[in-house]
């Protein structure tokens, strides 16, 4: 059973439809990854399954429960982080915890005891005493993370949480999601970026103008959009020689060099492409790097939406 599903969700503004008829299923333990445009209708999504919006019309659950029916008993096992948060004045990073351990009725005992376990899974154990006000922005952003693990919930709804990270910070928020994952929680988590969702999410979704056009396991979509592969291959030396056994290979299109570095589609399956690898070997060319090129995701993505709000 989904641990989140929408059922022909739709959510209009007055007039504007802003969701329309949204199917999703997210089982137990995805790192589900909603992809969308400006303005795609993710946040409205996910403030309906955090019960703070109402559906114009259709369904929401999660762990099949209805979001707007019961919204009390659905907040008990969610952890909603916003796109954007205020902080409050005068508050250190264990009263902010605290608070809303208390919120979420966490006895005073067992409080510091969970306080302490989240800390350490954002990273934030040094900064217990610190004035949250006086945070960074992405540090901000880990206690906004922190504050949704308090309770220990089943579901986690996260909006954009790594939009103010630094390249390492996101590195270790992809880490910290996978562990939440291993401790049997269920995530959805939207993004702008399609490349960013690759190492964290297992399915992803991509909605634009309020319309779901491709969900489903991550490299499939992928294979499914992309009928050509972007191949970036770096050699040590052989360049010439590369050149000549990417020419000779049947479904190597529009190769392009620069030096020793070259780019070229490819419509080959695996089998075909260890082989093209295997040709390069044999004829005495020494490769660096041999892989699909990370602009792919791009493309597959800027293919699917077709822009504009
Ligand atoms: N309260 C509101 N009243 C009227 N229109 C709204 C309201 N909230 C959102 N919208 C419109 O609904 C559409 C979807 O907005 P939403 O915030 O869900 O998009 P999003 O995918 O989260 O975008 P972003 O990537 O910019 O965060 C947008 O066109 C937006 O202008
Ligand atoms: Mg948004």
């Amino acid at each position: 059973m989904a641990l989140i599903q929408t059922v022909n969700l739709t959510k209009r503004y007055n007039e504007f439809l802003a969701v329309k008829d949204l199917n999703l299923e997210v089982e137990e333990r995805d790192i589900f990854g909603f992809i969308g445009p400006n303005g795609a209708g993710k946040t409205t999504t996910i403030r309906i399954l955090a019960t703070l919006l109402n559906p114009s019309a259709g369904r929401a659950y999660v762990d099949g429960i209805d979001v707007a029916k019961y919204p009390y008993e659905v907040k008990k096992i969610i952890g909603f982080m916003p796109d954007s948060f205020g902080m409050y004045d005068g508050m250190r990073l264990r009263e902010y915890l605290d608070f809303f351990g208390a919120a979420y009725k966490i006895p005073r005992k067992r409080r510091r005891a969970i306080i302490d376990d989240v800390l350490a899974l954002t990273d934030l154990t040094g900064k217990a005493d610190d004035f949250v006000n006086s945070f960074s922005r992405g540090m901000k952003q880990r206690c906004c993370l922190a504050k949704t693990l308090i309770h220990d919930p089943k579901v986690l709804l996260l909006d954009e949480p790594a939009s103010g990270l630094d390249p390492r910070a996101r590195i270790e928020f992809r880490e910290l999601v996978k562990t939440l994952r291993d401790m049997g929680k269920t995530t959805l988590i939207s993004s702008h970026i399609l490349t960013e969702m690759g190492d964290m999410c297992n399915k992803i979704g991509i909605i634009e103008h309020g319309t779901l056009v491709a969900a489903g396991d991550f490299r499939k979509i992928l294979s499914q959009l992309s009928q050509t592969q972007e191949i970036r291959l770096v050699v040590l030396d052989g360049a010439d020689k590369a050149a000549l056994v990417l020419e000779q290979t049947p479904g190597v299109e529009n190769v392009d060099r620069s030096g020793n570095e070259f780019q070229f589609e490819v419509q080959l399956g695996h089998e075909d492409l260890a082989a093209l690898h295997t040709g390069l070997f044999e004829a005495g060319v020494r490769v660096l790097f041999f892989g699909e090129d990370e602009g792919t995701l791009e493309d597959v993505f800027l293919q699917v939406t077709k822009g504009g709000l």
